[in-house]
């Protein structure tokens, strides 16, 4: 008898690269109920994002972080949202890849820098006194993180450039590559 494959989609991508906004609009297409785990720490532990990391730290971040992904991965039909730094963690990757279809939405270092400029509430790029970082800095900081996690991100089934697509395009072409992906199985 064949056992059928869960049916589990996961976004990965930088900060600024569209997951949060992409995954309920993915979801909606395909009739998936939808998860975002940075949503799910803000609502578990009852802080905000900045504030987890200033009071607790990034290691019980991290820690919140997995766990939410263990039961996130034990959904099915499902749309996940991840944070830009789940991934980049090889546990979690492998648990995301046993469970699922993983989906990288690849920016430009530049349309990063640009959507991230005036932001203030990604922890890992403001100063510690919770200051913007110049362009300069923010501009290191970015290519830092990303030379790190590129190797993870690369690991996705499926990578979307996002862009060089409106969002109703990026939606239709993770749609038509997930359909490619699936048969292969
Ligand atoms: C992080 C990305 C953020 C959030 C946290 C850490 C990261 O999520 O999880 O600030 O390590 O890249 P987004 O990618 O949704 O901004």
């Amino acid at each position: 008898m064949s056992v059928r494959k869960k049916k589990l989609i996961y976004l990965t991508g930088f900060m600024g690269s569209g997951k949060s906004t992409i995954a309920p609009i993915l979801a909606n297409t395909l009739g998936y109920s939808f998860i975002d785990i940075d949503n799910e720490i803000q609502s578990v532990s009852g802080k905000k994002i900045p504030e987890f990391f200033t009071e607790l730290g990034e290691s019980r971040f991290r820690e919140l972080e997995r766990r939410l992904l263990d039961r996130a991965s034990r959904s099915d039909e499902c749309v996940v949202s991840l944070g830009g730094g789940t991934i980049a963690n090889d546990a979690n990757l492998a648990l995301i890849k046993s469970s699922g279809i993983l989906i990288y939405l690849k920016a430009d270092v530049e349309q990063i820098l640009h959507r991230l400029r005036n932001k203030t509430d990604r922890p890992l790029l403001i100063s510690i006194d919770g200051e913007k970082l110049s362009a300069e800095e923010l501009r290191q900081r970015v290519s830092a993180l990303l030379a790190v996690r590129e190797s993870y991100y690369n690991q996705a089934d499926v990578t979307v450039r996002t862009d060089e697509l409106t969002i109703g395009r990026t939606v239709d072409e993770i749609v038509r590559l997930i359909r490619i992906v699936a048969d292969e199985d």
